[in-house]
């Protein structure tokens, strides 16, 4: 089973992923995956960023890991796979979210841009494009530990992907932080 671990940058995915390989988990890093075997067609001079061919990489990830007990799939492309069979979806208080960023050292046009991508939703609108709602849940990092967060995922995974109230899509929302900048 593939399960991509999702979200906008900043929202953990990475420091949950290291949680669940010290707890012996599988998780690959698609970001990595993408650029070592050569899926990316091109950058994005605006934002810097790498264009990646998902096609190829859909197919490429099928091939490798579809056939595993349970493979997590880690990075903010994850949930465009059709491959993956389940998606857990990160998010983050777009308040500290814009912490979490600017401690990296972003700039602010970067910090922004994923910042106003979290109060749009717009991975989980991505997801729930792809994937059919059943195989969806979202986990709300805020206050939470990189700890907590994986144990979180690992809860989901031990209870075989049943859902939950608390993992439910739709319950995370963020307008409130939208309508602040036209009070
Ligand atoms: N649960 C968390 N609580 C607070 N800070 C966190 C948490 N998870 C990650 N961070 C911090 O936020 C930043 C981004 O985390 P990272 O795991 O790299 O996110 P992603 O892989 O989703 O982009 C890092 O500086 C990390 O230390
Ligand atoms: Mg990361």
């Amino acid at each position: 089973m593939i399960i991509a671990l999702t979200g906008t940058p900043g929202t953990g995915k990475t420091s949950a992923s290291k949680v669940l390989e010290e707890n012996n988990f599988e998780v690959v890093d698609l970001n990595k995956i993408a650029i070592e075997k050569g899926f990316s067609i091109g950058t994005d001079r605006n934002r810097n960023s790498k264009i990646i061919d998902i096609e190829r990489l859909n197919n490429y990830i099928k091939e490798s890991y579809s056939k595993k007990d349970i493979v997590f799939i880690e990075g903010h492309l994850s949930h465009l796979l059709e491959s993956v069979d389940k998606t857990i979806v990160l998010r983050c208080h777009p308040s500290e979210l814009r912490k979490r960023l600017s401690h990296k050292g972003w700039k602010k046009e970067k910090v922004n841009e994923n910042v106003e991508a979290e109060m749009l939703d717009i991975i989980l609108c991505e997801t729930v494009n792809i994937h059919p709602e059943k195989n969806i849940f979202e986990i709300d990092t805020t206050g939470e530990s990189a700890k907590d967060v994986a144990r979180l995922v690992m809860e989901i995974t031990k209870n075989g992907f049943r859902h939950m109230k608390k993992y439910n899509i739709g319950s995370i929302d963020w307008s409130e932080e939208i309508l602040k900048d036209f009070k």
